[in-house]
Formats: C-alpha cells, structure tokens, sequence
C-alpha cells in the first residue's frame, strides 16, 4: 500500500524540465469576439491583449483575457482554408493549447523531444519594442498541444504581435486566482500510455491513482490518474473511459469532441461562496447536487469553516484527505458540445482532486446526459 502523501510524491519528480506555472490556455473558437464578451461578462475576466487585422494579423482573431494569473487567449480564423477552421469543424470549441511558463523555451525543446515527444514548434524567437519572448511546443494527447513560454525578457502585455487591448466594457472579476488543473480525457486503453508520457517526456510523477472500482456509478465508470510535476505548479489528471451498464461520460466526450482532448479547467479561488454566488448571478450554469448530500456532510467530512447551509444553497461540494479539505463545483459545458467545462476549487490544506465526491458528481452528469440522449 502506498502510505506517501500527495506532496511526498511530487518530491520524487524529475527536474530536467523546470515549470513555473500554467503561462495560458488558449481555446480555438468560432467566434472569438463574442467568446471574449462571454467570459468577461459570466466569469469576470478582464480585457488584456488583442491580435487581428486591425494590428497586422491577417487570417485570425486572439482575444486575450486575464483574472489573477489566469490568462485565456481566444482564437478564430478568418478563412474557411486556415488549419483553425478545419479543428473547429472537428472538434467544436475546445482547448488547443495548454502553455507553461518556463526559464528556458529552447532547452524544454530539446529535453522533450529528445525524449520522445512530437514538435508542435520549433524553438524561436519573438521580438518587439517590449523585449522578446522565447517559445516552443510538443504534442500531447489528441490534437492538444503544450507550449513552452519564456517571456523573463519581455515587458509587453501578452506576446509580440498582440497589442494591449482596452475596453469600455469592463465588468468586475469574480475571485479566480490562478489554474489548478487541468484534465485531459483520453481513448480506451490510453490512460497507462498517456501517464508513461508525461513521466517519461516530462519528467512527472503520478500523484494519484483511481481506478473504475472506486469511480463508478450504477450505470458507468471511468479511470483517472493524475499528473504533477514538482513544485505541483502543474498537475494534469488524465481520465480514460471504463466499461459501465451505460455510455461512460468520457465516452460521451470523445464522441462530441470527436478525440481525445482537455475535459475541463479548474481555476482556483479564495473563497468559492462568494465566487460561486457571483458567477450564479451572472448566468453561469453549475451541475446540480443532490439534496441528500448535505444530509450527511459533516460526518463524512468533518468539521469545516464554511456554513453548510450556504454551500447547500449554491450546491458546493466538500471532501476531506490527510493534508485538509478541499471545496468544489463543477460548471455545465460551456459550449454546445457536450465537452469541455470548468471547476471552480477552494483548496484548504487538501492536495486531492475530491474523489470523495465522483459518485455524486456523476450521478449528476448522468441524469445530464440522460437529457441529451447519450446514456
Ligand atoms: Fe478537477
């Protein structure tokens, strides 16, 4: 039995490739302008950087958008032609690129690829009047991509090429702080693969394991086994379907999403009642949890700051682990496609990913499912 806290084992990762956070995540989108109005107006996120026609770009669009060390960019191509056209034909609205922040671009390249991973780009230099910004990327799973970014020399507001983006249009954040993970959902029988990749390439460890025994529902399951590297800046769970009585929601995904890809970002705040409240107010949707979860919540979790009452009210969900508590929701997609969605998380000393709470979880995406037609 494996007794190492989660924290004891991202000590174990390797260091050839030093991370120092998520640097952004940029979704490809059929239509960037008003995703952009989207995410300011629903979850408060705040005008930072533009790239388009109107600065020198001429076959997309890339909003870029900020909420504390958040930075989502949001891309469009402007031609039927454009290679961005044909992954949003396939895949709908999804996350291309997970981006990580990096002292040295050139040698994440070459530590990666020498390891085994696929270019995605080649290593180059940036310039303007800022300074200059460093970047490289490899392929992960499905068509997603992870970019190295130096930027220790640069002084501009996102990357040379985009120029500062003011709006009139400014509405207040709503608490998000920084990326805590990010999932990826992979095909049958890729989970093992994908995990191997990210120790072997990236020099990960895996911090935690769930198998379908403990994920499951009366009617699917799935498997999930997380990814840190080790300072635990980065953590990226990989999930991969198991067979149920019913259609998997990871099968579910890799249908709409047509391969493999990121399931959902799950952005961290200080204080979820208040996040969650706001983001309620202002349209966004939540999965519902059951009633009967609250019946039992203090015994399953123990004494907690937060009034049970409140996260009732808003539907939050709590789980415990060795090193604190961790709170939690989880938003409907937030596009047509049943694919990707966010979580919102408040951690207090808790370094789990709330397995505590899948089966209710679940259950909830299920009777979701059931709605569409896909279980
Ligand atoms: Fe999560």
């Amino acid at each position: 039995m494996d007794t190492l806290t989660v924290s004891a084992k991202m000590a174990t990762a390797k260091d050839f490739l030093p991370i120092n956070g998520t640097d952004h995540i940029e979704l490809y989108v059929g239509n960037a302008k008003q995703a952009a109005h989207f995410y300011k107006t629903a979850f408060g996120f705040q005008s930072l950087a533009y790239a388009g026609p109107e600065t020198g770009v001429k076959e997309i669009a890339s909003y870029v958008l900020q909420q504390g060390k958040i930075r989502l960019v949001l891309t469009t191509p402007l031609e039927s032609e454009h290679p961005i056209s044909q992954h949003i034909f396939k895949h709908g609205d999804g996350v291309k690129v997970l981006a990580l922040w990096v002292d040295d671009a050139y040698k994440a390249f070459q530590e990666t690829t020498s390891r085994g991973a696929k270019a995605y780009m080649q290593p180059k230099t940036m310039k303007d009047e800022f300074g200059e910004v460093k970047i490289s990327g490899i392929y992960t799973y499905g068509e997603t991509a992870h970019l190295f970014v130096e930027r220790k020399n640069y002084k501009g507001p996102f990357l040379p090429g985009y120029k500062e983006w003011k709006s009139n249009y400014n509405p207040s954040e709503t608490g998000l702080l920084h990326v805590d993970h990010c999932v990826g959902n992979v095909g049958w029988n890729r989970m093992n693969e994908t995990v191997k990749w990210y120790e072997d390439v990236m020099g990960f460890v895996n911090i935690l394991s769930f198998d379908d025994k403990q994920i499951n529902t009366e009617y699917s399951a799935l498997m999930s086994k997380v990814m840190s590297n080790g300072n635990g800046y980065v953590k990226f769970p990989i999930n991969e379907p198991a067979e149920g009585k019913k259609k998997s929601q990871i099968e579910e995904y890799l249908q709409f999403y047509e391969g493999e890809g990121v399931q959902h970002i799950a952005v961290a705040t200080k204080d979820i009642i208040k996040t969650v409240r706001e983001l309620k107010s202002r349209g966004v949707e939540f999965l519902n949890t059951p009633n009967t979860y609250y019946e039992d919540l203090q015994n399953r979790v123990g004494k907690i700051d937060e009034d049970v009452a409140s996260l009732h009210e808003l539907g939050i969900l709590v789980d415990r682990d060795d090193e604190g508590y961790l709170l939690q929701i989880f938003t409907k997609p937030i596009e047509d496609r049943p694919t990707l969605f966010f979580e919102i998380i408040q951690r207090k000393g808790a370094q789990s990913f709330g397995a505590g709470n899948f089966k209710a979880l679940f259950e909830s995406i299920e009777r979701e499912q059931a709605l569409r037609g896909n279980l």
